[in-house]
């Protein structure tokens, strides 16, 4: 009785296991991930500035986002449509950061709405879209 316990636990460990070594690790995501993982810690980054008015963040961030941006549209095999949304993003975190330096929140604020909503625009009309 006690033997066959050890085997089901086993048996269960082992499922466990190869359910966690079939997960894909950070470093294997497709670069494309990785971009949208750097993405969305940006965004977070900016929410949580925009609500204590951290406008030294503000700049760091959105800076770093507009560079990455830029730099990421410099790939030659990008379709014309993303790398025209990753214009927009790039363009949107420069406003951030202009009018973060000039601690003007209302205009900050403006240029989330439009960053974010090119987040959105760009997963309805390309990541979403049925590839053939
Ligand atoms: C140029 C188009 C485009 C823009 C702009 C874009 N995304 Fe994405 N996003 C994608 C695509 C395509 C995927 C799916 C990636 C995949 O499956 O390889 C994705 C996936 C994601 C994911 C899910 C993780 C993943 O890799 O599947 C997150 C989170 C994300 N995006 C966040 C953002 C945020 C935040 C923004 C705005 C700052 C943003 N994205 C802007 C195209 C875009």
């Amino acid at each position: 009785m006690k033997r066959r316990m050890v085997l089901v636990l086993g048996a269960l460990l082992g499922v466990l296991l190869a359910g966690v070594m079939s997960t894909p690790a950070s470093a294997e995501l497709k670069p494309v991930n990785r971009l949208m993982v750097a993405q969305l810690r940006d965004v977070t980054g900016i929410v949580q500035s925009i609500v204590t008015y951290d406008f030294d963040a503000l700049v760091a961030i959105s800076t770093d986002m507009e560079k990455r941006q830029r730099m990421v549209m410099q790939n030659p095999q990008l379709a014309a449509k993303t790398k025209e949304f990753y214009g927009q993003v790039a363009d949107h975190a420069g406003h951030i950061a202009k009018f973060a330096k000039e601690k003007n929140k209302d205009e900050v604020v403006k240029h989330f709405a439009l960053l974010f909503e090119t987040c959105h625009k760009c997963h309805s009309e390309v990541r979403d879209k049925p590839q053939n």
